[in-house]
């Protein structure tokens, strides 16, 4: 069978082609606003009997019908409930399906043999032009092969049905991405049988009660039955084995990475794409953009088919809004394979000379937190790395001994010398070190880590953390403290003091700020231990994600 891509803009009969193909009983993709449609005559039993053989899906998948508007409701479910006008007065045109009693001008073919019917009226002027004009509501399952990711595109769509069908409208991407919610209406309360287009919330503000099926968020036992027949089925899925990594998208993205083989493609958020550089990549977006991420998670699933890809991992969004769908359709299309990432709470801790630094970090370590030293790290860097090594060769040729060894004697006498030149290594080292820190916290592995940094925030190294701690103390006591731990003049203890930032600083750069006026270390140790547990409390339950 021929296939004919009608493009609406240039074909100016597609609406009235279009529906013809339905009065007489063909099959056309169907633009909606949530996926594409596989659509026919919902009344007539050889084309919906067409619709199961195009897809292979199986007899006892029922479909949803698409009709004009709420008036056309009563014409085909019996004992509408005024919560279904209520729901389409607010929804309608729009990404909901409602489950109703079917009334017998609805073909048992069509509703898999239930009594139910899902109803629902499309938001695309496409669509409800050729509902209009055929004058029959059409009955339109997602319009890929089953089993596969539904078609956002009328490419998808053709990838699927090329000369299986009559025809395809195209009508441009899918502005939601996923499909419908739907909404039985037949129980009380109100029952979600599949996350979709339209929140939850938004439902349960017109309904109030709403019970969430159980198929929704598990995998159901064997034997176990679906309400919505669909969900039983494998669903979405690519050719390659999907895994679904929850958990905050920093560790989420960390897990990926230390699993990460030649041939495994990833699903991401766009902050953490560039951590996947050399992969097949796919971005649903930023991290907290849940429409795009409804708009990208087909194609994102259906982007690896044809690949070398041979495992993929997908980050997963936090469940609310139009996420619960998204996260819906990844763990379906990962046959409800997931793993949690291990949370990883990182602290950027900073101060001056004798203000307590040191006891706080301790505190930190005797909660099994591992410390790292920022300038213990810059020093092994510049021994180590090639790359910083290289770029201070090309800005500060002379510092290196005969045999290519950094003298950092030299280094030290050029840039304490010379402000600027301090100010150009400083820019050097900020432009490698986060990389390298990077690599460290990751290899590190521990459920808490704190940076230990004089730099924090001009080195960007801040925004690496959860929150950022500055430990800050009077002056005379700082002094005092320093005479005599370092066993310098109190004139000197002066200078280096007066040479560092001051209070005011820190209190307006970082998260807190931890003031030890305690009479000795191991009492500012007690109290350091206290108020960072609280942070990390708020830090685990996401109080600092968008300080
Ligand atoms: O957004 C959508 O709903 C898209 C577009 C094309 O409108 N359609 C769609 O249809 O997703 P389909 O067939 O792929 O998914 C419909 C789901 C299936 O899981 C089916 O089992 C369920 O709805 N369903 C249909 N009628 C039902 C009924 N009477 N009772 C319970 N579940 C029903
Ligand atoms: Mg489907």
């Amino acid at each position: 069978m021929e296939t004919k891509i009608f493009h609406p803009d240039t074909d100016r009969g597609t609406v009235a082609a279009a529906a013809e193909i339905i009065r007489r009983g063909g099959l056309l993709g169907i633009p909606t606003e949530t996926v594409y449609g596989l659509g026919a005559d919902a009344l007539n039993e050889e084309a919906v009997r067409r619709i199961f053989e195009a897809k292979g899906r199986p007899q006892d998948n029922p479909l949803i019908i698409h009709v004009r508007g709420a008036d056309w409701l009563a014409r085909y479910c019996r004992d509408v409930p005024p919560s279904a006008y209520a729901l389409a007065e607010r929804f309608w045109p729009g990404p909901l399906t409602m489950i109703l009693p079917r009334r017998p001008i609805v073909p048992l073919r069509t509703t898999g043999g239930l009594e139910t019917v899902g109803v629902r009226c499309p938001d695309h002027p496409l669509t409800l032009a050729i509902i209009e004009q055929a004058g029959v509501p059409i009955a339109a399952p997602s319009g890929n092969t089953s089993g596969r990711p539904s078609p956002t595109t009328a490419q998808h769509m053709a990838e699927d049905m090329m000369g299986k069908i009559d025809g395809i409208v195209d009508g441009g991407p899918c502005a939601v991405g996923v499909e419908s919610t739907i909404i039985d209406l037949t129980v009380t309360p109100p029952r979600l049988l599949r996350p979709g287009g339209l929140p939850l919330e938004l439902l349960v503000d017109v309904l109030g009660d709403v019970e969430v099926d159980k198929a929704v968020k598990h995998r159901l036992a064997d034997g176990e039955k679906a309400k919505a027949p669909g969900m039983k089925y494998r669903h979405y899925a690519p050719k390659a084995p999907v895994t679904v990594v929850t958990g905050a998208g920093r560790d989420s993205a960390r897990y990926i990475k230390h699993h990460l083989t030649a041939r495994t493609g990833v699903i991401c958020f766009d902050e953490y794409a560039a951590q996947f550089a050399g992969h097949i990549v796919r971005s649903l977006g930023p991290e907290s953009d849940g429409r795009s991420h409804a708009r990208r998670v087909f194609d994102a699933l259906r982007a690896f088919d044809g690949t070398e890809v041979s495992e993929i991992y997908a980050q997963c969004p936090d469940e609310s809004g139009l996420d619960m769908a998204v996260v819906n359709r990844l763990k379906k299309a990962a046959g409800f394979r997931t793993v949690a990432a291990k949370q990883q709470i990182i602290i950027g801790l900073t101060g001056g000379s004798g203000a307590g630094k040191t006891s706080a970090l301790r505190a930190i370590e005797k909660m099994g937190g591992c410390v790292l030293d920022c300038d213990a790290i810059y020093h092994e860097m510049l021994q180590n790395n090639t790359a910083l090594q290289r770029d201070i060769a090309a800005a500060f040729g002379r510092v290196f001994t005969a045999d290519g060894t950094l003298d950092r004697q030299k280094l030290g006498n050029v840039v304490f010398a010379d402000h600027e030149a301090l100010e150009r290594l400083n820019a050097i080292i900020y432009a490698h070190f986060p990389a390298e820190l990077t690599a460290r916290i990751d290899a590190a592995d521990a459920p808490l880590v704190a940076i230990d940094a004089i730099n924090l925030m001009e080195s960007g190294i801040d925004r690496l953390c959860d929150f950022t701690v500055a430990v800050i103390a009077p002056a005379e006591l700082r002094v005092r403290r320093i005479m005599a731990r370092d066993g310098i003049s109190e004139e000197y203890a002066r200078l280096r003091i007066g040479a560092q930032k001051d209070d005011d600083f820190y209190r307006t750069h970082c998260t807190a700020v931890l003031e030890n006026t305690a009479p000795d270390s191991a009492a500012f140790e007690a109290l350091a231990a206290r108020e960072l547990r609280k942070m990390i409390e708020k830090a685990k339950s996401g109080g600092y994600c968008h300080e």
